[in-house]
């Protein structure tokens, strides 16, 4: 869930659940005036000095001085976490809340069980006996160790076999459903993939999210993929990253190609720094993805229309992420798997050193097939376009690119740059349009900003030096987000006492809305020089935010005691007010 409806969801418990109501099964409650006494749960007593005020929406007691509202109850009854108890209360009071922290991840692990299940049952199916599907696939040439290693199967004729298997083991049938393992007619299941050969999706965690099923021959649709699900996003994942991550890291750049096949064919012929996009739109989630392993992408999509024009759109996300792109267009064949068959390792490794084009170039250049240089207007044309693609570069590029073409091109270069910096030319080519024009609004209406920023912050200053991991041991609320505890969480699974945290087992350890998180803070959050002075920044404002919050405490507390009289805890909670407000001034 967003850190937006997080906030809303303690609105809304604040709102809609009385406090009395919640304490009294726990707590014998009796009424005292306008206010309920019992035996205060914090602390061993005999005569009751803890009191829940209905009005104020508190509790607090003369004898301990515990207080605070209903979450903080909850969360000291119950010994858990402000998340923890926030979940607690939004299941108590019936308000959903749509990915909450615990309970989510437990439920997913359920999911991802089924699709380790179901890959299993295709992969026997697969590897077994023979089959129509390993006799597709060894009649394109793959090899069996290769068919192993990205886990291939086979999904036979039957519309009950997978789901028979399934139902059989005790999996729920809405939970196939659900991640479109199955589907529904009349009340029954049936199985969705038939007759198919089965590739795996399986993320950087080793889990398997989804699968995509090849028809054997010809037929439509030619691939069948799962639907989106709670633990399957297209957009958060490429295809057989979670096999050659490492390679992509090794060799220092990745290819991004279209298709499952794509990847396999190119994985067999010792290409193993590949990725796919799914068949989609590249994301800017997928960018990101990749990002983390690379500066580098050369993208080789197919050579049809459809292939360049992704390809130029895939460029400007992939720039947009800071990466350095190159694009290939596979000469003859329609894609990479058609080219490394028939051509080899050697001959596409030459094509990624000699005919891959930075992105700019590769607009450019498909630009000048479509313009008759020897004519003057055609040509002006053809200037104006390629001023807008400069003008979308850092000035920096811009002029480095602004030489480069006009000796390619003969364009006299004080036109190319005059026209650059005109800003007249119009910009085209369904592609590089100006950074500040991609950006989507984020989502600003955040609710408490200054929280949000300290949690980014401190989450931040954890990963540069993992000591800070104890000192926040004594502030638990400064986590206030679900995302933000399960971070520190798995943080704090990761931390031993004689090394820092590795950023990537982190990475490996959280789901994709957890780990987007976790790359914006990075991205975002600067610390500057001095950590150590960054960090006393933030105990600070946790500290100044805890006096606050007093402060307001006492100030109820204050009219509490003086409807029951309280005369001495009146003159301390005057006192204390007097401290607070003493050490603030300092
Ligand atoms: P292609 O049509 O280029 O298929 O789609 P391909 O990769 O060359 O596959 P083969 O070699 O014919 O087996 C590229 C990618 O687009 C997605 C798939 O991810 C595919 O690998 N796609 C394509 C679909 O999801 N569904 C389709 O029906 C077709
Ligand atoms: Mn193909």
């Amino acid at each position: 869930m967003t850190q937006q409806n997080y906030q809303s969801v303690i609105d809304e418990i604040k709102s809609r659940c009385s406090i009395v109501d919640i304490i009294s099964p726990l707590v014998q409650l009796k009424r005292a005036g306008t206010n309920y006494k019992g035996i205060c749960p914090f602390h061993n007593e005999k005569t009751p000095s803890f009191v829940v005020s209905e009005a104020k929406q508190i509790f607090t007691c003369f004898g301990c001085g515990a207080s605070g509202d209903v979450i903080e109850f909850v969360k000291r009854y119950h010994n858990l976490t402000f998340p923890e108890a926030v979940e607690r209360l939004a299941l108590q009071c019936g308000i959903s809340i749509p990915e909450s922290y615990g309970e989510q991840g437990k439920k997913k692990e359920g999911y991802y069980e089924i699709n380790r299940q179901a890959a299993r049952y295709y992969y026997s199916a697969f590897s077994g006996k023979t089959n129509p599907g390993l006799t597709y696939m060894i009649g394109r040439g793959i090899e069996p160790s290769v068919l192993k290693a990205f886990g291939i199967g086979y999904a036979d004729d039957s519309w009950d076999s997978l789901s028979g298997e399934l139902t059989g083991r005790g999996f729920e049938r809405n939970m196939l459903l659900e991640l479109g393992l199955v589907s529904e007619k009349n009340g029954r299941i049936y199985d969705k993939f038939r007759s198919r050969v089965i590739f795996p999706i399986i993320n950087t965690r080793g889990k398997v999210i989804g699968f995509g099923g090849r028809i054997i021959g010809d037929g439509e649709p030619k691939y069948l993929n799962s639907q989106e699900s709670i633990i399957f996003q297209k957009k958060y994942n490429l295809f057989g990253l979670n096999l050659t991550r490492s390679e992509i890291q090794k060799e220092g750049y990745a290819v991004l190609v279209e298709g499952y096949m794509d990847v396999i064919s190119l994985y067999q012929h010792g290409i193993r720094n590949v990725a796919a996009s799914l068949g989609t739109a590249l994301t800017q989630q997928q960018a990101r993805l990749l990002k983390r392993y690379t500066e580098k992408v050369v993208l080789c999509y197919d050579s049809d229309n459809a292939g360049i024009e992704a390809a130029l759109r895939g460029s400007d996300v992939l720039r947009k992420e800071g990466l350095d792109v190159r694009v290939l267009n596979v000469p003859q064949e329609k894609d990479p798997d058609e080219y490394i068959k028939k051509n080899g390792r050697e001959a596409f490794l030459a094509l990624i050193s000699k005919k891959a084009l930075p992105d700019v170039e590769y607009k450019i250049a498909l630009l000048k097939k479509q313009y008759d240089l020897s004519d003057t207007t055609q040509s002006i044309k053809f200037l104006q376009k390629i001023s807008g693609i400069l003008r979308t570069l850092t000035p920096v590029e811009a002029d480095l690119y602004i030489g480069k073409i006009s000796g390619e091109y003969r364009i006299s270069e004080g036109a190319l740059r005059r026209e650059v910096q005109s800003g007249a030319g119009e910009i085209d080519l369904s592609g590089p349009v100006r950074p500040e024009a991609h950006e989507k609004p984020e989502e600003t209406a955040k609710p408490d900003g200054s929280s949000l920023s300290l949690e980014r912050m401190l989450l931040r200053l954890i990963l540069l030096r993992s000591e800070y991991l104890e000192g926040l041991r004594e502030y638990p609320e400064a986590i206030i987000t679900a995302r933000g505890m399960r971070i520190l969480t798995v943080f704090r699974d990761m931390f031993t006492e004689d090394s820092d945290l590795e950023l990537e087992a982190v990475r490996d350890a959280l789901d994709e809305e957890e780990l987007e998180y976790l790359e914006e803070i990075l991205r975002e959050v600067q610390v500057g020089e001095k950590d150590e002075e960054a960090y006393a920044d933030c105990i600070a404002k946790l500290q100044e935010r805890r006096l606050e919050k007093r402060k307001k405490e006492i100030i109820d507390l204050l009219s509490l005691a003086e409807e029951t009289g309280n005369q001495s805890q009146l003159d301390n909670l005057m006192k204390e007010y007097m401290m607070i407000q003493q050490m603030q001034k300092r």
